[in-house]
């Protein structure tokens, strides 16, 4: 087989790129490990920028977004018993987020890029990358239990932390920067009304805890785990006691409880690959870095990257000019690096460290109560909340 570029993986970063090449005129294949079941099985991130929104206005999958998305104008933190609003839209001008989940976003791409009559190898396997350092990369792989070659012009790893585009690269041509916390998140889907129709970051001295929700009759809630949490060990009674206790009781009271329908424990890590070319290998998205949960930044920066790229893509196709494919890395790279400072900033202020001394429970608290007080405080989490530009 034969495409201008083939694209490893089918999350939202695969797919929205694969959907903007497709609106610049330029042939791609998106190649995926697992089947679409799969994909969409898997509970994801939850809210997203008005960037991403619309980008995927651009690509004229908004309607059901538009229906069923929820828009937020604002989160609460409780902090030490005390409860303080992040009035999103006054302190940005009217920007909002929109409380929308990725399994969703996925989904909708993937119904778009089959009515286009795209095409998508799912259950891929054993994809490797071939001769990337050159202008002749290629793919093997095997589809329906056929040996598959692939030939391209370029190759986007959008195959998340554990693809096989990143691991394909030298470790000597790569730079890693990574922290990896000492605790994780234990999260919980249930088809009850949330507790606020705002989400709630909790920081408690028994750890964080998030109130999130898919839809106003669809609650996602989070708790701070060991980071080896057993999850047999947390009945869904279990799971909402440790919940309640970490809200301000007013929030807890409302919390409504029910049968989870999905629990999983997922770890939480900052990790940022550089650079991002190799060639005609490009990283975007999870393969090439991982913020922690705690600013809701992943899936928007994967769509981010995926944008960055395609108009690279669509310069080197259209006006034959190299100047993007060139300055994707570090185009990316500066705004990843800022949605990396944020997740780390939030996930430092609002998690209990069991390593912390008092001196830093202390700086903890200072962080809390400036943004209390500060307008320009609450203005700079307000602005990086809502999307830094794309
Ligand atoms: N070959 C083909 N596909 C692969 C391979 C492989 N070797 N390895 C992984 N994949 C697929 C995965 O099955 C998955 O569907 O690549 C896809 C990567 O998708 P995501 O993990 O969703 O990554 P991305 O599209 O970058 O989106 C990032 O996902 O984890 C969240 O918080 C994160 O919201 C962010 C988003
Ligand atoms: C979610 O709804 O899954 C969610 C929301 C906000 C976050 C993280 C996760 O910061």
């Amino acid at each position: 087989m034969r495409t201008q570029v083939a694209i490893i993986g089918a999350g939202p970063c695969g797919l929205v790129l694969g959907a903007m090449l497709a609106k610049a005129g330029i042939d791609a294949l998106v190649i995926e490990r697992k089947s679409a079941a799969y994909v969409l099985g898997r509970i994801r991130a939850g809210v997203l920028e008005q960037g991403s929104v619309s980008i995927l206005e651009q690509l004229g999958v908004q309607a059901r977004l538009n229906a069923e998305g929820l828009p937020h104008g604002g989160f609460a933190i409780n902090f030490a018993h005390r409860s303080l609003r992040i009035d999103l839209e006054s302190l940005t001008d009217g920007k909002k987020v929109t409380v929308y989940g990725q399994t969703e976003v996925t989904h909708d791409l993937m119904d778009a890029r089959a009515a286009a009559g795209l095409s998508t190898l799912y259950e891929a396997e054993d994809v490797a990358l071939h001769d990337f350092a050159t202008a002749t990369p290629s793919i093997t792989c095997t589809h329906n239990g056929q040996p598959l070659r692939i030939d391209c012009d370029f190759i986007a790893g959008c195959d998340g932390f554990h693809g096989i585009s990143r691991a394909s690269v030298p470790k000597t041509a790569l730079q890693e920067f990574e922290r990896v916390y000492p605790f994780g998140w234990l999260g919980v889907l249930a088809d009850v009304p949330p507790c606020d129709p705002e989400l709630i970051y909790a920081s408690h001295e028994r750890g964080f805890a998030l109130c999130s929700m898919r839809s106003m009759t669809r609650s996602r809630y989070y708790i701070q785990c060991a980071i080896d949490e057993d999850l047999s060990s947390w009945s869904d009674t279990r799971f909402f006691d440790e919940l309640r206790r970490r809200l301000d009781p007013e929030a807890a009271a409302r919390v409504v409880t029910g049968p989870a329908i999905e629990k999983s424990v997922a770890p939480l890590r900052s990790y940022v690959a550089e650079p991002l070319r190799f060639g005609s290998l490009f990283l975007a998205g999870d393969a090439a870095h991982i913020v922690p949960p705690t600013g809701a930044k992943g899936l928007n920066l994967a769509m981010g990257d995926a944008f960055y790229l395609a108009e690279a893509l669509r310069e080197h196709y259209g006006e034959r000019s190299s100047a993007g494919i060139d300055h994707y890395s570090a185009r990316a790279l500066e705004r990843i690096w800022k949605a990396e400072r944020f997740s780390w900033w939030m996930t430092s202020l609002l998690h209990k460290f069991d390593q912390h001394t008092a001196f830093e429970t202390r700086m903890q608290a200072a962080e809390f109560s400036f943004l209390e007080q500060s307008r320009a405080a609450r203005m700079a989490l307000a602005e990086n909340y809502v999307g830094l530009p794309l």
